[in-house]
């Protein structure tokens, strides 16, 4: 990541172009290099950590029910690529570890973000199991964490005190900035309606605005030189990037 760019963060993977959240789409955000890659976690029946997007199954898979209520074994039946479309069809659900595993192997060296996923599960321990996760290995890139949870992110900075922590709005922002106050964050991820709401009132802290989808928002933020944008098209920014920004 050359200094000063906006840095393109790949939501979900590459959610717009693959199938959310499973390894095809880490796979296309690596080959599109992405600054950085956007991932949710939850906990399973027998306390692995799942990405996922929702609670439930439902929406990106064949199954049904509660990620908490099945155990990691039942969700790799489960096919995650299908619906996004055929040609996804035998994609598995992926947890953190196989995750770590695919960065390390295809030798990333951006951000990866991992949002934890407890607003409206609040999955006990789930911040002592993130923190053993990442660090039982030296992981040769960065990792920060976000949620829409302040609960969580004090949690994980009593945790790791070291690490870098954003939180996520969509519009309600002043207990956002009540936690950089309290150097609990270095940044903010807020809907990109609230920042375009707040063009001329923007805080002085890092922030990677989400979904940055349409190209008009994409200039937006790349003539601002907002510190990233979190977007289902990380190969369109790219491009869109070097456009702006050289
Ligand atoms: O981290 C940015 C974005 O992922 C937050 O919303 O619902 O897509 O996880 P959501
Ligand atoms: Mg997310």
């Amino acid at each position: 990541m050359t200094e000063n760019l906006t840095e393109v963060i790949a939501h979900r993977g590459s959610k717009g172009t693959r199938p959310e959240n499973t390894i095809a789409a880490f796979q296309e955000a690596i080959d599109a290099r992405s600054d950085g890659i956007e991932t949710d976690v939850h906990l399973s029946a027998d306390r692995q950590l799942i990405i996922m997007h929702d609670e439930k199954v439902n929406r990106t898979t064949n199954g049904t029910g509660l990620i908490v209520q099945k155990t990691l074994a039942e969700l790799k039946e489960l096919d995650a690529g299908y619906k996004f479309s055929p040609a996804y069809k035998g994609e598995r659900v992926p947890t953190l570890d196989e995750l770590l595993d695919l960065l390390i192997t295809e030798k990333f060296h951006g951000v990866l973000n991992i949002e934890l996923k407890t607003n409206k599960i609040s999955y006990v321990g789930i911040e002592e199991l993130v923190t053993e996760t990442i660090q039982k290995r030296d992981l040769p890139f960065k990792v920060i964490y976000s949620s829409f949870n302040g609960e969580s992110i004090r949690k994980m900075h009593e945790l790791n005190p070291d690490s870098e922590y954003a939180k996520l709005f969509k519009t309600a922002y002043k207990n956002a900035m009540l936690m950089k106050k309290s150097k609990l964050i270095q940044g903010i991820h807020p809907s990109v309606k609230w920042v375009k709401r707040h063009k001329y009132l923007l805080p002085n802290v890092l922030i990677r605005p989400w979904t940055v989808n349409a190209e008009s928002d994409m200039v937006f933020c790349f003539n601002r030189r907002m510190t990233g944008i979190i977007t289902d098209y990380p190969r369109k920014a790219m491009t869109i990037r070097k456009e702006i920004q050289g």
